[in-house]
């Protein structure tokens, strides 16, 4: 107790420091402004700050990862949903959606993101999935030049430190770099899942090769069961660094623009405004939410939009605009072979198997194992999979405190969701990859505390959900195999909602869709990265904001169009634009 509060007295005087008078611990110029200490933000402040001629300042709302109750939760994987509602979580919601989210509160459901060093990458899943070359082809052919798959692939392999031995010779991945990628042990049914899908043709491949239609295990951002962020990848190392300093608590308020050039920001500390000078940049890496708030409360977005919050414009640009993220809808299969059960997640052995040895279910991502990819685009020209299957060992959707957390329905989880929660299962969660339905977000006041107005508008084109029921085709395809009949595998048969359709008729599907379907988490392109002569597009090919000077953004908003789990290509992203500004 006494140690504690002695720490805190401390870390308040030291701040205090920080606060009042700046210049022992913030400068007041630097070269380079970094906003945002999260996925992208980590590996820039890294690498920018290797040129030891650079000073660098980091600026992160939230707290050290490392001084919080919940640290524990960040660095053992098998805990990280506990995280959603926390204080490292923005807390933000959706916008009531028209066309999807029937099965949550007021058709509105929880957007956790990380508020904290390591950002959402905190409290993400840990997936490490490149995305197919092909979309990133497509980024070059429409507009992105230069990032076509040939030129983002050494930034990809650079940043990697692959443990996965079937990648070890491959000329995309290599084994030196800061980020370790592994796969999880597998358990018995995943050998059932692969012959099932290998049965009806698809191959089995390794994910994040060339090869991107078949069936592969997952990867992820784990090293010696913890959780491995960027944070804790490049920032640890870097921290010591003269030329860097990290301030968290900082929340960005704007930018400072004068004569159309960013010259530095403005942030609140413990409720005071500091104004620090940017020499050469200022780069924006506060995610597909933060970034475009604060673009928007610098003067550059839609006139339309800005004069209705009565902000003066500096640039008139599409930010906020073309709002995409995945949309995916889970499929429970039950069995009659022995799986795990979520609800005896904290068992005694799982506890002890995790803290003696960082093995089972706590240091896993609870129970997905495989991605399939398909393709059911009938053209037959589509460059990439149009749908992603995530195999889970285990019926993945019974924590009721997650579901409520989550923002899902009352009534829904004490029908729907109670239902079979003994039973044994499987989950078979249909991703659509590249949705039609472009969303928004825009700002509701001034305020720098006040969380964004968010529209993803999912489903918004009937085309997702046509593809998405394609996808549970591919379901029932697969529950039809011989070995998956072999474990009775069956589809839920009792559900209660969408009863006024007919159980199995495409009517229930899209009921089935619109009622159960879930975000992906996954929003990019609010900053879209584009052509110069590109108007739906708010930077240009070198991350930087159209219009003003020395002002770029660097996250996972600047995607011009989605790929797949996002924050492996946010990654590389970050490397490409620290060798950009460095040049
Ligand atoms: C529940 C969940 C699961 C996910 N699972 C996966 C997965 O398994 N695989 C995958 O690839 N992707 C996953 N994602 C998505 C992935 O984590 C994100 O795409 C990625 O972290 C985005 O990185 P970023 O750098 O753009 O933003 P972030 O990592 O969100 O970083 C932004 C940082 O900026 C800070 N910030 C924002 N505004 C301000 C401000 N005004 N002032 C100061 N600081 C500010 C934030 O606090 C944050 O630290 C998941 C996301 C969620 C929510
Ligand atoms: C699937 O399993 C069956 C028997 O269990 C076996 O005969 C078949 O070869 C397997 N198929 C594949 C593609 O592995
Ligand atoms: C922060 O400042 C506002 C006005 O600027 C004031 O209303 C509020 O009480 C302050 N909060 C704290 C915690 O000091
Ligand atoms: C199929 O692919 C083509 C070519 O990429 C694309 O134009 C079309 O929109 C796709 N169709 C669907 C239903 O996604
Ligand atoms: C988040 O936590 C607060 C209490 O801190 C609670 O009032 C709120 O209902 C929670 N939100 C959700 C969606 O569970
Ligand atoms: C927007 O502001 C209004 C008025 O202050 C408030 O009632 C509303 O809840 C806010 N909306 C969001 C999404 O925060
Ligand atoms: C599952 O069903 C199969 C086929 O009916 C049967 O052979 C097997 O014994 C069953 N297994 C269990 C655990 O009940």
């Amino acid at each position: 107790m006494c140690i504690i509060w002695l720490w805190s007295l401390l870390l308040i005087n030291v701040l205090n420091t920080v606060a009042q008078d700046c210049p022992e611990y913030i400068r007041t110029q630097y070269d380079y402004i970094i906003v945002g200490a999260g996925t992208a933000g980590s590996v820039l402040a890294a690498r920018l700050s290797e040129d030891p001629r650079v000073q660098v300042l980091l600026l992160e709302a939230g707290d050290k990862e490392t001084d919080r109750p919940e640290t524990p939760f960040i660095t053992t994987p098998g805990l990280a949903k506990q995280l959603r509602n926390s204080s490292v979580d923005w807390k933000y919601f959706t916008h009531p959606q028209e066309n999807a989210l029937f099965g949550y509160k007021n058709k509105q459901a929880a957007l956790p993101r990380g508020k904290v060093i390591g950002g959402t990458f905190a409290l993400n899943d840990m997936i490490y999935q490149r995305g197919s070359p092909g979309i990133f082809d497509e980024w070059d052919k429409k507009g992105a030049k230069g990032w076509g798959f040939k030129h983002v692939a050494p930034y990809f392999r650079k940043s990697v430190d692959t443990k996965v031995i079937e990648l070890s010779k491959s000329d995309l991945h290599r084994s030196c770099g800061p980020m370790t990628v592994s796969t999880l042990q597998p358990t018995s049914l995943l050998n059932v899942y692969f012959n099932a899908t290998q049965s009806l043709g698809y191959d089995a491949i390794n994910c994040n090769e060339k090869e991107d239609q078949g069936i592969c295990r997952i990867q992820t951002n784990i090293r010696g069961g913890e959780r491995l962020t960027t944070a804790k990848a490049y920032l640890n190392e870097a921290r010591g660094r003269q030329n860097l300093n990290i301030v968290t608590k900082a929340l960005v308020s704007r930018v400072l623009i004068a004569r159309r050039q960013a010259v530095g920001i403005e942030f609140i500390f413990s409720n005071v405004s500091f104004q620090v000078l940017a020499s050469n940049e200022v780069i924006l890496s506060a995610g597909s939410y933060g970034s475009p708030k604060i673009l928007f409360l610098s003067g550059i977005g839609s006139r339309e939009h800005l004069y209705n919050l009565q902000i003066p414009v500096i640039a008139d640009l599409p930010v906020g605009e073309n709002l995409q993220d995945h949309i995916s809808v889970d499929i429970r299969v039950f069995v009659n072979v022995s799986t795990m059960k979520p609800n005896s997640n904290l068992n005694r052995l799982m506890i002890d198997q995790y803290f003696y040895q960082r093995k089972g279910l706590m240091a896993s991502i609870g129970g997905s194992e495989a991605f399939l990819f398909a393709n059911t685009n009938k053209t037959r020209l589509s460059p990439y999979p149009d749908l992603q299957f995530t195999f889970t060992s285990t019926i993945a959707d019974h924590d009721h405190k997650l579901l409520r957390v989550m923002n899902k329905d009352d009534e829904l989880i004490k029908s729907w969701y109670s239902f079979g929660k003994k039973r044994d299962g499987i989950t078979i969660t249909v991703k659509l990859l590249h949705p039609k339905s472009r969303g928004h977000l825009k700002l509701n006041s001034t305020d720098p505390n006040e969380m964004p107005i968010i529209d993803p508008k999912y489903l918004s084109n009937v085309e997702d959900i046509k593809t998405l029921y394609e996808g549970i085709k591919i379901v029932k395809s697969i529950i039809e195999t011989p070995i998956m009949q072999s474990i009775d595998a069956t589809m839920e048969p009792t559900f209660k909602g969408c009863k006024e359709f007919k159980f199995d008729s495409d009517l229930y599907w899209k009921c089935y869709i619109q009622t159960f379907s879930d975000p992906g988490h996954h929003p990019v392109s609010t900053c879209k990265m584009g052509a110069f002569n590109d108007v739906r597009s708010v930077v240009d090919n070198k991350l930087r904001v159209k219009d003003v000077f020395n002002l770029r953004v660097v996250d996972a908003s600047i995607f011009p169009e989605i790929t797949d789990h996002p924050n492996a290509a946010t990654i590389m992203i970050a490397e490409r634009a620290a060798a950009l500004i460095l040049k």
